[in-house]
């Protein structure tokens, strides 16, 4: 015992952290002048316990315990008296302290959540609008100071939107849609669970970054969450959310009143029908007498195979109004996706057929028909939350119509949290986004906030499917999205950068060495992987109709999703034009429409959105389209390796767990950015037949194919879609044989190198893998990364289960024999694609 705690002190490390504490660590930092400065209390103007007040000055009590080791009792007005000289943090709304101390303080206006934070005074005062802007007051001083912030300033903060809002996707059974961070922290077997300790811990840090609302439950929803049990299980997730003032809301299916629940059965879902209308006046009554503050409803109609309206035509609004309207007594809001699409009947032979339109087409005629507490719910782009869309043309065409804006913190398409993707700046290219409505500035952050149609309603919501893994996400890098959308919600102007190193700071500490480098690597994760992902507006090349995790381009086309690239030898994009296209820029404003109508303004990042070219088209940069998708492929590869090396100059600056978790998910992510690398340009090079100006593509001098290594029980084997495997073909342990060996001898110069092996991760079984160099072991592993990773597995050989492992600076002589020996479980025949004997400095 003493000597393991001699050895941790001599490391010096600091404490291993799962990264349940996310940015809410208050680790020690030291007090910029002597103790007597610090505070001698802390006065709560409330004292309800489990309100937000009483919480705001528990977490202050927490907060300066653990950053300034300093311990402070809770006192309440009564024992405190104004005129006092000693110093304290004062907590509460403006109106507790008017009937505290009689007399408004003098403050700058407020509104709903806003708060006031004064330091400058021997009294640090945090006055909010109301409870839970109080409790935003204090999470945002108790920010500064774990940032090592002391600085006497005295400053309001307000919102830019009321709603600010997290949607989850979970389902009753326990499992999470686009879920990849263990399963539910609410439901399990379909009922709520017993313990309720994450939801509570889920919404400390909500609170912290000032998300008031949540939506449970999965858009693709369940009538059953509707039952009685389930309802008092719902009344027991709002009590769990309320002391930190975040309101519950469900999502509906539309047909639940032809689920045949305790309401009662009813033949018809007609949102005009009066026995629906008393069906779910009913229901959303029964739901407030159990939880009176509920946030509201999130729909999803008429989508994916969700029912909706339209099977009886009534229109979308319609349907909004039958539980906008049931809401309304109650003061809740019906939040309506606009996300309405036909994903059966969309037919690609059909030039001008565009799922890009949907939304614009059915919400045509729509405009100003919504009920006031009703909120259009639109994507940032026209598609699916893709690494790069235009902003959604809906926006510019309600004007007498609330909206808000839908982000996506779960990476769905986005390396789903096994990539390093900071994805604030993505959101911006769309918040920033000016529509031109009227030829006026219309950005669609103004849009959303309300201000620039004059709305009374308005905001964001993201859909942020948190699990029980202790990281919440699954990876700890992640976390900086949650934490960036909560900022950017609370104020849309900011900027992604700084945004970025506040997390840091709170997450990693200040070492200037651990600020810098998680900085750079997060600013040019979005660009590293819209790189050796899908470029030029392509929006994403990942398999759509499986995991949409890996690549597969040809996914994309001839079939009914819409997600067209229309790639053929000679050509490839959308054509989106007005004058020979779909159609699709003519749903913006005039002066948006004639910018995108046009090649020659179109910005190349979006070309291919808007416009069909051959591989030949030059862009704006000089290059071709096809050298564009080279060059990017290889360029945003590269920048992915560098993500390696710069998290390991962090060794011994960042705690030992957190430290190895991050370096195994940046190292996945090495390996499979090479993956995506390959995949994408061989198959482009392949379908064009263009050749790669710096012939990088299909030729790699450092590599040997597994199918040409001396095979013992193993067999070559064709993988599909081909670009998944070098040179088409892997090898899997022969039927008849567990154990395969491939030899080769190796003919590099003597020298050092870093040894990499290509092969393929399935669910469903966990192969084993030897390599060694002439009988002596180099290493071993084992093909876990389905328990380790979370993305959304795969069963076959493809761009999904493709994965690398890198044995560094090995000693190579030339005629060494190398012999890897795969022995297969379950599905897993022990795959191996390649091995690469790369020189230092190398990526090939
Ligand atoms: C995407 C996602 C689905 C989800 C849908 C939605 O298509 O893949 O899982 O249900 O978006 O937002 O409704």
């Amino acid at each position: 015992m003493m000597r393991s705690l001699l050895v941790l002190a001599a490391a010096g490390f600091a404490a291993a952290e799962t990264g349940i504490d996310a940015w809410l660590r208050y680790a020690p930092v030291s007090s910029p002048s002597s103790s007597q400065s610090l505070p001698s209390s802390i006065i709560s103007l409330n004292a309800t316990a489990n309100g937000p007040v009483h919480i705001a000055a528990v977490e202050l009590q927490k907060g300066l315990a653990g950053i300034l080791d300093h311990n402070l009792s809770v006192i309440y007005p009564v024992s405190y008296q104004p005129g006092n000289t000693t110093s304290s943090i004062l907590v509460g709304t403006v109106a507790e302290y008017a009937n505290s101390f009689g007399g408004s303080p003098q403050i700058p206006r407020l509104v709903d959540d806003g708060y006031w934070l004064n330091a400058t005074g021997s009294t640090v005062q945090i006055l909010g609008h109301n409870e839970r802007g109080a409790l935003y007051g204090a999470f945002q001083y108790l920010s500064m100071l774990a940032q090592g912030n002391f600085s006497n300033v005295a400053f309001a903060s307000n919102p830019d939107a009321p709603i600010r809002w997290v949607n989850q996707w979970d389902n009753l059974d326990g499992s999470i849609e686009r879920g990849y961070g263990g399963p539910s922290i609410f439901f399990t077997n379909g009922t709520v669970v017993d313990d309720l300790d994450r939801v509570s811990a889920y919404g400390r840090l909500l609170a912290s970054i000032g998300i008031n609302g949540i939506i449970v439950n999965n858009v693709n929803a369940n009538a059953s969450l509707l039952s009685t049990e389930n309802l008092e299980g719902l009344g027991r997730i709002a009590d769990a959310f309320r002391p930190y003032g975040v309101q519950v809301g469900i999502a509906l299916n539309f047909a639940s009143p032809t689920a045949n629940l305790v309401y009662g059965n009813l033949s018809t879902f007609d949102p005009i029908n009066p026995d629906v209308i008393t069906w779910w006046t009913n229901v959303t009554d029964a739901l407030y007498e159990r939880v009176p503050d509920m946030a509201g409803y999130l729909v999803k109609a008429n989508s994916e195979g969700q029912p909706g309206p339209l099977t009886y035509n009534r229109t979308l609004a319609q349907g909004a109004n039958l539980f906008a309207n049931a809401l309304q007594p109650h003061g809740g809001i019906l939040m309506f996706r606009a996300f309405v699409y036909d994903s059966v009947n969309l037919n690609e032979s059909v030039w001008k057929e565009d799922r890009a339109n949907a939304a614009v087409d059915f919400f045509t005629g729509l405009d100003g028909k919504f009920a006031e507490n009703a909120v259009v719910q639109i994507k940032y782009g026209p598609i699916d939350f893709q690494v790069r869309e235009p902003a959604s043309p809906l926006f510019a065409y309600l004007r007498n119509t609330s909206t808000a804006i839908e982000l996506e913190v779960t990476q769905e398409y986005l390396g789903q949290q096994c990539h390093l993707v900071y994805l604030p700046p993505l959101w911006k290219t769309v918040l920033d986004f000016d529509m031109r409505a009227n030829h006026t500035q219309s950005l669609v952050r103004d849009i959303v906030t309300g201000k620039r149609f004059n709305r009374p309603l308005g905001g964001a919501a993201a859909v942020v499917n948190v699990g029980t893994n202790d990281t919440w996400l699954g990876s700890h890098l992640s976390m900086s999205n949650l934490y960036g959308y909560g900022r950017l919600a609370w104020d849309f102007s900011s900027d992604p950068e700084a945004i970025l190193q506040d997390w840091i700071r709170l997450t990693f500490g200040s070492n200037p060495t651990v600020v810098a480098a998680i900085t750079n690597m997060s600013m040019s994760s979005w660009p590293a992987y819209e790189n050796y992902s899908g470029n030029l507006g392509i929006q994403t090349l990942t398999d759509i109709l499986y995991t949409h995790f890996g690549p597969n381009p040809q996914s994309q086309d001839n079939n009914p999703w819409g997600q067209w690239t229309r790639a053929d030898h000679k050509t490839i994009g959308m054509d989106r034009t007005v004058s020979n296209g779909t159609g699709f820029s003519g749903q913006y404003p005039v002066e948006v429409a004639a910018m995108y109508e046009n090649i020659s303004t179109t910005p190349d990042d979006l070309l291919l959105w808007f416009h069909h070219v051959n591989y030949t088209q030059q862009l704006h940069s000089g290059e071709t389209v096809i050298q564009h998708f080279y060059n990017a492929h290889y360029a945003g590869a590269d920048t992915a390796q560098t993500f390696v090396t710069q998290w390991e100059g962090l060794q011994g600056k960042v705690d030992q767990q957190r430290y190895n978790e991050t370096l195994f998910r940046l190292t996945y992510q090495a390996g499979h950015s090479i993956v995506w690398r390959d995949a994408i340009t061989n198959f482009y090079h392949n379908l064009s037949g263009i050749a790669d100006s710096q012939n990088r593509v299909g030729n790699h001098p450092w590599r040997v194919e597994a199918e040409s290594m001396t095979l013992q029980g193993y067999e070559p084997y064709t993988v599909s879609p081909f670009e998944a495997a070098s040179n088409v073909t892997a090898i899997v342990t022969s039927a008849n044989a567990t154990t395969g060996t491939a030899m080769t001898t190796l003919n590099f110069p003597n020298g050092t190198y870093n040894l990499a092996v290509n092969y393929y991760d399935l669910i469903g079984g966990k192969s084993q893998w030897t390599v060694s160099l002439n009988n002596h072991q180099i290493g071993s592993w084992v093909g876990d990364l389905e328990d380790r990773l979370g993305h959304a597995p795969s069963i076959y050989l493809d761009g999904h289960s493709a994965a690398r492992i890198t044995f560094h600076n090995v000693t190579v002589g030339k005629g060494d024999v190398l012999k890897i020996v795969g022995v297969a479980d379950g599905i897993e025949p022990a795959p191996l694609d390649y091995i690469s004997v790369l020189p230092a400095g190398v990526v090939d």
